[in-house]
C-alpha cells in the first residue's frame, strides 16, 4: 500500500485526479471502477477541469460503479444514478452506453448482478478502481464480515452506514434503504489499481485499521493490504491515527520525479 498524506481534502483529491489522468492519456479505452459519496466530489470536480481546460478525453472510457441502493429508480435524487450524471458524466464526453452501475430496480437481482461481474469480464476488468471508505471500514457497500471472495450481490447497510448517509435523505435514517447491491471485495481486489480516498477525523480510525491493523473481515478495507497496486490518499485529519505518517510523508516527498504521479 502507498500512503499519501496532503495538507487537505482538495489536494489529496488533486493528487489522485493526477493517476487517473495519467491512465486516460496512457489508455484512452481504459476501465474505471467509481464510487459515490461525499469523498469522490473534488476529484470528479478536478477530473471535469481537466476535460474542460486540458481536454482530457473520456470518449473511449468505460466506468463501472461500485454499488447502488435497492428500490430507488434511477431517476431518484439520491440515487447513484443521479449522482454520478450530476457529478461527472453529464459533464464530461464519456458514452452513456459505456456507463455501467449497478440496477437497484432489477426483477432478479441474482441475475442482474451476475450480469455486472460479466460485464467487467467482458470489458477487460478494471484497470483502476476509486474506493471511499465507509466509517465502518466498508468498500463499495461490503459491510463488516462481507467475505473476501465475494462478488456483485445484494447486501444489508450496517444502522452506521444508514446513520452516516442520513445526510443525504433529509437527515431521516427511515429515507435510506438498507438493502443494496455492491460489487464484490473480490471484484474489487480484482482491479489492476485500487485508488482510496478518505478526509475527515471520522475516517481516521477506519484508515488506520485498514492501513495498519490486522487483515480482518470485520474491517473491509484492510484487505487492500493484499493488494499489488493500492493507494491510498488522505488528509492530515484521516492520517492522524495512524503510527507510521511520517514514514509515509517522508517516502512520498522524496518519490523521484519520474514517479510523482505514478
Ligand atoms: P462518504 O462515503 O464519501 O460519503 O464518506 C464513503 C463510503 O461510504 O464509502
Amino acid at each position: 500500500m502507498e500512503i499519501i498524506i496532503r495538507q487537505d481534502a482538495d489536494a489529496a483529491s488533486h493528487a489522485a485526479a493526477r493517476v487517473v489522468a495519467r491512465l486516460v492519456r496512457e489508455k484512452p479505452n481504459a476501465v474505471i471502477g467509481l464510487a459515490t459519496g461525499s469523498t469522490p466530489l473534488m476529484l470528479y470536480r478536478e477530473l471535469v477541469r481537466m476535460h474542460k481546460d486540458d481536454g482530457l478525453d473520456f470518449g473511449e472510457i468505460s466506468t463501472f460503479n461500485l454499488d447502488e441502493y435497492v428500490g430507488l429508480e434511477k431517476e431518484h435524487q439520491q440515487s447513484y444514478h443521479s449522482f454520478m450524471w450530476e457529478n461527472l458524466f453529464s459533464q464530461i464526453n464519456i458514452k452513456p452506453e459505456n456507463v455501467h452501475i449497478p440496477d437497484g430496480m432489477a426483477a432478479d437481482i441474482p441475475a442482474s448482478c451476475a450480469v455486472y461481474e460479466q460485464a467487467v469480464i467482458d470489458a477487460g476488468g478494471i484497470d483502476l478502481q476509486v474506493l471511499g471508505i465507509g466509517s465502518d471500514g466498508h468498500i463499495g457497500f461490503n459491510e463488516p464480515t462481507s467475505s473476501f471472495a465475494s462478488r456483485t450481490r445484494i447486501k444489508t447497510l450496517t444502522q452506521q452506514t444508514v446513520a452516516d448517509n442520513a445526510r443525504f435523505f433529509d437527515g431521516d435514517e427511515s429515507k435510506v434503504p438498507p438493502p443494496c447491491i455492491t460489487m464484490g471485495i473480490g471484484t474489487i481486489m480484482d482491479a489492476r489499481m485500487n485508488l482510496m480516498l478518505a478526509f475527515g477525523e471520522g475516517k481516521a480510525d477506519a484508515i488506520a485499521a485498514t492501513v495498519e491493523g490486522p487483515v480482518a473481515a470485520i474491517m473491509p478495507a484492510s484487505i487492500l493490504q493484499h493488494h499489488p497496486s493500492a493507494k491510498v490518499f488522505i488528509d492530515e485529519p484521516a492520517a492522524s491515527k495512524l503510527q507510521l505518517a511520517d514514514y509515509y510523508r517522508w517516502v512520498y516527498d522524496g518519490k523521484p520525479e519520474w514517479q510523482a504521479d505514478a
